[in-house]
């Protein structure tokens, strides 16, 4: 009766998830824990990468857990936990950097991208090595699958690369994770640039689930469009008017098509309107909801603990094993 087991992590590095964290990723992980044994978690350890403050990365990291309860983690059916709080994902990760060659690890396109953003001196051997982490963080749980998208395809390659060269090396141990393509996420647009993806990066053109809606529904109304008239979804030609039938339809579960012909003849003033009636309709209840975990800190700690409990109790024995079999 063993559900195959999912793992995803996010990582604790704003006060709110944005529209396409939820949209793009998030929403997946609700629909993944009926099929799936999941281990979900806040990436703390990933996220001192980078400069970081210690008072912010604790409260990022509370508000984020509380986010993801609030979207439909369910504690009783996903493990939902703090990276650091289970320590065997730092003790795998160092197993397997000594598995990784230096310019395989050098490979990794991502670490090039991030890395040429800052300066030279600041750019630690944690950013370098962060694949490795990843691949421990899935490792330990002996994941069978990993949501992935685009961007994280060579990371979960690494990944399979390692298990198989650890498993060689020292007797079979590690279960092969295969990547799952996401059934019902979307890439979802910045308002102001809808050319360019959404992300915490760019203020303007992101709709913040935490921000005041009202917020939310006037940046929604002053979305760039175009200048044509016509309500069709054309990312090609329309890129703005399509980013927001994308959203519409992903928080109604209205169908693109029936939105078109619901707006058919009608102006992107309407559209924007009441699209920002649906934004403001899913985030109110779901702010009450955060608000509820956050004040509430011994509830929050306890489905941490809890969650926390549970992911120690797989990583502890894949841990035994692979200290076992290197000789520890
Ligand atoms: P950001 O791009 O704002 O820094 P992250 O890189 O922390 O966000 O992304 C966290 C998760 O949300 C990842 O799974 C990522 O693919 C997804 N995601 C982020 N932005 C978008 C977007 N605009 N559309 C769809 N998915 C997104
Ligand atoms: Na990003």
């Amino acid at each position: 009766t063993a559900r195959p087991r999912v793992l995803s992590g996010i990582q604790p590095t704003a006060d709110s998830f944005h529209l396409g964290n939820y949209l793009g990723a998030l929403r997946e992980w609700v629909t993944l824990q009926r099929e799936f044994d999941a281990f979900y978690c806040v990436v703390d350890l990933h996220a001192i990468t980078v400069a970081q403050d210690p008072a912010e990365l604790r409260r990022r990291t509370r508000v984020s857990a509380a986010q993801l309860l609030a979207l439909g983690i369910d504690p009783d059916r996903s493990a939902l936990f703090v990276q650091s709080h289970v320590p065997e994902h730092a003790q795998l990760s160092w197993v397997l950097e000594c598995l990784t060659g230096f310019g395989e690890a050098g490979r990794m396109t991502q670490f090039k991208d991030k890395s040429t953003r800052q300066d030279a001196d600041h750019v630690s051997v944690g950013l370098f090595t962060y694949p490795i982490l990843q691949a421990a963080d899935i490792l330990v749980y002996q994941a069978n699958a990993v949501p992935v998208g685009e961007d994280q395809r060579q990371h979960l390659e690494l990944t399979r690369n390692l298990a198989q060269r650890f498993n060689a090396r020292f007797g079979s141990t590690f279960t092969l994770p295969e990547p799952k393509i996401p059934q019902e996420t979307a890439k979802i647009f910045d308002l102001q640039d809808p050319t360019a993806k959404m992300s915490k990066s760019v203020p303007a053109g992101v709709v913040e689930l935490m921000e005041d809606p009202k917020r939310s529904a006037k940046k929604i109304r002053s979305a760039v469009t175009d200048n044509e008239r016509e309500i069709r979804y054309d990312p090609e030609a329309k890129a703005g008017v399509s980013n927001l039938l994308v959203i519409y339809s992903a928080l109604t579960g209205r169908a693109v098509s029936e939105l078109e012909a619901e707006y058919a003849g009608r102006g992107y003033g309407d559209l924007k309107k009441d699209l920002g009636e649906v934004v403001v309709e899913f985030v109110t209840p779901f702010q009450d909801q955060v608000r509820g975990y956050l004040d509430d800190p011994a509830e929050l700690d306890k489905i941490l603990g809890k969650g926390a409990e549970k992911a120690r109790s797989v990583a502890a024995e894949t841990l035994r094993s692979v200290y076992d079999r290197i000789g520890f």
